[in-house]
């Protein structure tokens, strides 16, 4: 199959995002020809290689979330200067969403911007992270408190990468695979897999182009995710982020179902979904809704209130002002 290209077109820019298997070899492509040095970095447990076409150093991060830190990107900038990095050269980004959130921070600070190109190697960077431009850092104080939209000026999706993922991250790519059929997507599991992820490029793209600044309709990227993110923040759940948006979808869609916005049979859809990914759709038996309220009420997304994204009429969109009584009744739903 030959690689299939989805255009993220922003008012006077537009960049392609390259998918199939083999793309990462189209690297030396879709760097500008004017840059002479390209600062790759990833991790050492990805392994997966690529040849920029040009001068290049490597630049090792650590894995796990306490590496997407101000250290890190410290060290990134320091490295750079040190090798001699201009503003005319290309930071590539080689990993899941980890390495293009922290690395794409560190291209939109160095020398106040260079350019930044992304090869995502993880399903969940591929359909959602590495796509449209959001990146940045932890704090000790919370997650992606620190960061910048910097787009890059190509992304490469090769599929053959994939086959190298650690199973459980497969399934957190999983949950946002989920989550694609109710933004737009229908039927996508019956696609193969190059075809599936385009098909949730070209979603999360045309949602970027027409509201890159996260003002309004970015939020419906988040559905699923309140609920998703507070089993998360949490902490005791032995679930990861995927099998948290999975719950979520299915707690959202029952939320909507209650509040009349969406009938039994698409509640039934979303179930029939998130079973077909082999996804949770129960909370998990000792779970403390309480403590959920209490976390659903601090996310970012929640401006007056309790806000959440829930399918309707007009499709999917942020919905103020929730009570705690239909919050309850979905909660029942999902027990
Ligand atoms: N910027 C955005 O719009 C956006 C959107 C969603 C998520 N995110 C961020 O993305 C991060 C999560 O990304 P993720 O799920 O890709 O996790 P990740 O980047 O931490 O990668 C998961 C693990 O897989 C390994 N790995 C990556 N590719 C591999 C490959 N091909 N073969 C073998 N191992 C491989 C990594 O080393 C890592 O240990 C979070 O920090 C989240 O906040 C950002």
């Amino acid at each position: 199959m030959s690689p299939i290209e989805v255009m993220v077109s922003l008012g006077d820019r537009a960049y392609p995002v390259i998918v199939g298997d083999g793309v990462r070899h189209q690297l030396p492509d879709v760097i500008a020809a004017d840059s002479k040095r390209v600062a790759l970095v990833t991790q050492r447990e990805i392994g997966v290689e690529v040849d920029p076409g040009r001068e290049h150093q490597v630049f090792f991060i650590e894995t796990g979330e306490a590496a997407k830190s101000m250290a890190t990107v410290e060290m990134l900038c320091r490295g750079f200067a040190r090798w001699g990095l201009t503003r005319v050269d290309t930071v590539v980004a080689v990993g899941g969403g980890l390495v293009t959130d922290t690395a794409g921070f560190a291209a939109a600070a160095y020398h106040r911007g260079v350019s930044l190109v992304n090869v995502a190697t993880t399903l969940l960077g591929q359909i959602d992270a590495a796509v449209g431009g959001k990146t940045g850092v932890n704090l000790p104080e919370g997650k992606n408190l620190v960061g910048a939209f910097w787009q890059p000026v190509a992304v490469l999706c090769d599929t053959e990468v994939l086959a190298t993922l650690p199973a459980r991250e497969y399934r957190n790519g999983l949950g946002e695979l989920a989550k694609y059929h109710f933004l737009g997507g229908g039927d996508l599991d019956a696609l193969p897999l190059e075809e599936r992820v385009a098909a949730c490029v070209r979603i999360k793209a045309s949602v970027v182009a027409s509201d890159e600044r996260d003002g309004g309709r970015r939020a419906s990227l988040n559905y699923g995710h309140t609920l998703g993110h507070a089993l998360e923040t949490a902490g005791r759940y032995d679930l990861r982020h995927g099998e948290g948006v999975a719950i979520g979808l299915v707690y959202a869609a029952e939320l909507a179902h209650h509040l009349g916005r969406i009938d039994a049979l698409r509640v039934a859809e979303h179930r029939r979904v998130v079973a077909a990914y082999d996804l949770p759709m129960k909370l998990p038996p000792d779970t403390d809704v309480d403590e959920l309220v209490v976390l659903m009420g601090r996310d970012k997304k929640a401006i007056n209130g309790l806000t959440f994204v829930l399918d309707g009429p007009n499709g999917v969109e942020p919905v103020t002002g929730i009570d705690r009584s239909d919050l309850d009744a979905a909660f029942e739903a999902v027990r």
